[in-house]
């Protein structure tokens, strides 16, 4: 009986070993597994990079109740160093199960969490976009903090920033150490750009209007050389639509929307999915890779990451389309 049950612990640990291949390449918009073997939950995700890991967030679905809408599960972590091969270091950030009044209870919505270190305060700071249904009329920003990037995340509280509603979010740190949240607000007429205090806890107070009654939503910032970059989506909900990106010298100057970046098979609704971060790739130059959630609202569980390289001249941003790529695309 006792050798049994060995060879049956043999047996099970040699099927996970198999189950769990390694990557070596980015396959956009196919099913991607963690080092267990699982699909990675995390959409409308970002990264961080922090002490030569790289720090994948995102909104875990895992749910299965595969409608439109999936019960708050909360915000998951996976870590990698070649960002291929991503370890799941579990939810960060639990739904709150017990009080149905609070933010993450799972009855609510929790998307587009986003994490920056502070180096003041040695915090890693999380935003999302917490919100009620049905009709996502709480409208809110949610913040968190941790002392480890792997959590877990203690939920502060949440806001209206500077007033104003606030659905899809990014968050940006810029070179000088300011950091600014980006959220459709106004009905998603308006997108705003609000700066946050130094511990990034806050708006401070300074906000720009930008894309006025433009509608757009799904914010990715990233700044190159002396530019900074927006790209955004339109707002037809889990439905894909043209991506567009905008270009400023500042982050609260004037920002001006140029066109569609996309190139290639379905680059008029951004190969059928929706961005969520552009982030820089670490040790090449000019390499940034755009993330992008194909959402499957039948199944939210089961909505897909696109991972594709940017290509910047100048001013001029374009994504082209590929099937499978790896870092070897950028230049050292
Ligand atoms: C999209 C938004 C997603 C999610 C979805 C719900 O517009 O970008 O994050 O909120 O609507 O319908």
């Amino acid at each position: 009986m006792k050798y049994n049950l060995y060879f049956i612990c043999l047996l099970l640990t040699a099927f996970t070993l198999k189950t769990s291949e390694r990557y070596n390449c980015f396959r956009p918009g196919e099913i991607w597994k963690d080092t267990d073997g699982k699909s990675i939950q995390a959409h409308g995700g970002g990264i961080l990079y922090n002490n030569g890991v790289y720090y994948w967030y995102g909104e875990n679905k895992d749910s299965p109740t595969h409608k439109q809408h999936v019960p708050v599960v909360g915000v998951s972590c996976y870590s990698s160093k070649d960002l291929y091969n991503w370890k799941y270091e579990g939810v960060v950030l639990p739904a709150v199960k017990t009080d149905t009044a609070h933010d993450l209870h799972p009855s609510k919505v929790l998307e587009r969490p986003k994490v920056i270190y502070n180096e003041k305060t040695k915090k890693f700071v999380m935003w999302m976009h917490v919100d009620t249904r049905p009709g996502y009329k709480y409208a809110r920003a949610g913040v968190a903090v941790s002392d480890n990037p792997r959590g877990p995340f203690q939920y502060l509280n949440s806001i209206r920033p500077n007033n104003a509603m606030s659905r899809d979010i990014t968050l940006f740190k810029d070179t000088d150490g300011k950091a600014y949240i980006f959220h459709s607000s106004e009905d998603n007429k308006t997108i705003y750009i609000s700066r946050l205090t130094d511990d990034y806890l806050q708006p401070d107070g300074h906000f720009k209007r930008l894309f006025i009654d433009q509608l757009r939503e799904a914010p990715a910032v990233f700044k190159h050389n002396r530019h900074y970059f927006i790209i955004t989506s339109g707002c037809t909900g889990w439905t894909s639509n043209a991506a567009r990106y905008a270009i400023a010298d500042s982050v609260l100057g004037e920002w001006r929307m140029i066109d569609n970046p996309c190139r290639g098979p379905k680059s008029e609704i951004t190969f059928n999915t929706q961005g969520t971060f552009v982030f820089p790739v670490q040790g090449k130059k000019d390499a940034y890779i755009f993330m992008a959630d194909r959402w499957n609202p039948q199944n939210l569980s089961d909505s897909r990451y696109i991972w594709l390289p940017l290509q910047i001249r100048g001013d001029s941003l374009a994504i082209q389309w590929l099937d499978k790529w790896d870092l070897s695309y950028f230049r050292k």
